[in-house]
């Protein structure tokens, strides 16, 4: 018994589950029967410590990276900017003198339009644009995966005269985007598309597609309250109701009904995959709803009959049956903090070599 889980009744119940799911293929391995060979574990192991080392040095002795991309003929004499470096030379310090060939660089666009091409949202293209094309404002509701934040902006450059903004409430999502859409559409991020976060910038005032921190986007209308660079502000994840997120909905009504509600241009999409579609419709005057239906991957849920009085070891006992009851592969949980994870790892690592020798071994590993 550990931390109040009665091991002997969970093997059981794990027992019970597997007979009722018979249809499932189920492979029990032998005694080292980790889903990882042990060579290779003991890489990963070797590798994760490595990365962490790095992590850990690269935060102490490495200077933030600012790269500020600007053009010199498109300046806009209300945001200060001087000193800016050109597109050029803020390429040069991003890549180094060795520019990607840029044939490479289209043929890896095309390699991944395939893949593209197999997401929910691409099939319904056309549709989806002509529908936003003909609304000032809509709620665009999808599965996770489906292709939002990746596809529907790139959708949408070819119809814009001016940028795109795409909010992201975290850095690293807008960070992460940028780059693969930048490789998606084939050219080198910071040109076409870009990101803006606090102490990094790599976009220009060409840039047609930005992702960009709610924080930054708020900043940029501190300083251009019409926000007139753009054409089309997308607010992605607002599911997440971040207090910035809420700020830049209240100002982007004002801009719709006000200071830019003659510009035919200008749209705001309100993009998530589980909101509460209804109230930023109304909230947005009764704006439509698009759905787009479809899934990447299968997805089943399941839920406890009663609420977990502890969490922790909720979550190890789901962990042990599922790793018991289900083929080999790995198992992702979230956890609300650092303790909770650090303390289901300490348990599931005393908990694993009392597992039954047919199932998977446990290899827990704390992110
Ligand atoms: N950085 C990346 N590297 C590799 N593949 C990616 C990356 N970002 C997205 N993808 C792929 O593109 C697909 C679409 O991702 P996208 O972020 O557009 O989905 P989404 O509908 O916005 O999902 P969510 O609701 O979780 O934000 C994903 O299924 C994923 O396979
Ligand atoms: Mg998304």
């Amino acid at each position: 018994m550990i931390s109040g889980i009665d091991f002997n009744q969970l093997i059981s119940m794990d027992i019970m589950g597997r007979r009722q799911r018979q249809n499932k293929k189920i492979k029990f391995s032998d005694g080292d029967s980790s889903p990882i060979p042990k060579t290779h574990r003991e890489t990963i192991t070797h590798q994760r410590q490595n990365k962490l080392h790095k992590n850990i040095t690269s935060r102490h002795y490495q200077t933030p990276k600012t790269v500020q991309f600007s053009s010199d003929d498109e300046r806009n004499e209300d945001i200060d900017d001087e000193g800016y470096n050109s597109e050029d030379e803020n390429i040069n310090i991003m890549l180094g003198k060795h520019r990607p060939n840029m044939v490479s660089v289209k043929a890896k666009a095309q390699q991944l339009l395939q893949v593209r091409k197999t997401l929910p949202v691409f099939k319904v293209e056309h549709e989806l644009v002509e529908k936003i094309l003909n609304e000032k404002v809509c709620v665009l509701i999808g599965e996770t995966g489906s292709g939002k934040s990746t596809q529907i902006p790139q959708f949408l450059m070819p119809h814009n005269k001016k940028s795109i903004a795409v909010t992201q409430p975290r850095r690293v999502a807008a960070m992460n985007l940028a780059t693969r859409v930048a490789e998606e559409h084939g050219c080198i991020l910071g040109t076409d598309v870009g990101y803006a976060v606090r102490f990094n910038n790599v976009s220009t005032r060409k840039t047609k597609l930005k992702y960009i921190t709610d924080g930054m986007l708020l900043r940029e209308m501190m300083l251009d309250p019409l926000l007139s660079r753009y054409s089309t502000i997308i607010i992605d994840e607002a599911h997440e109701r971040t207090i910035l997120t809420d700020l830049l909905l209240g100002f982007l009504k004002g801009l719709l009904v006000d200071k830019r509600k003659d510009d035919p241009d200008f749209k705001v999409i309100i993009m998530s995959a589980t909101l509460d579609a209804d109230k930023f419709s109304k909230f947005f005057n009764d704006a439509p709803i698009l759905f787009v239906e479809g899934r990447m991957y299968p997805v089943e849920r399941m839920y406890l009959k009663h609420p977990a009085e502890d969490v922790i070891d909720a979550m190890v006992t789901a962990v042990v049956q599922i790793n018991n009851g289900e083929p080999e592969g790995d198992i992702l949980c979230f956890l609300s903090g650092q303790e909770e994870i650090d303390k289901v790892t300490e348990i599931l690592e005393k908990v694993a070599p009392e597992l039954p020798k047919e199932a998977p071994r446990l290899v827990p590993m704390p992110f």
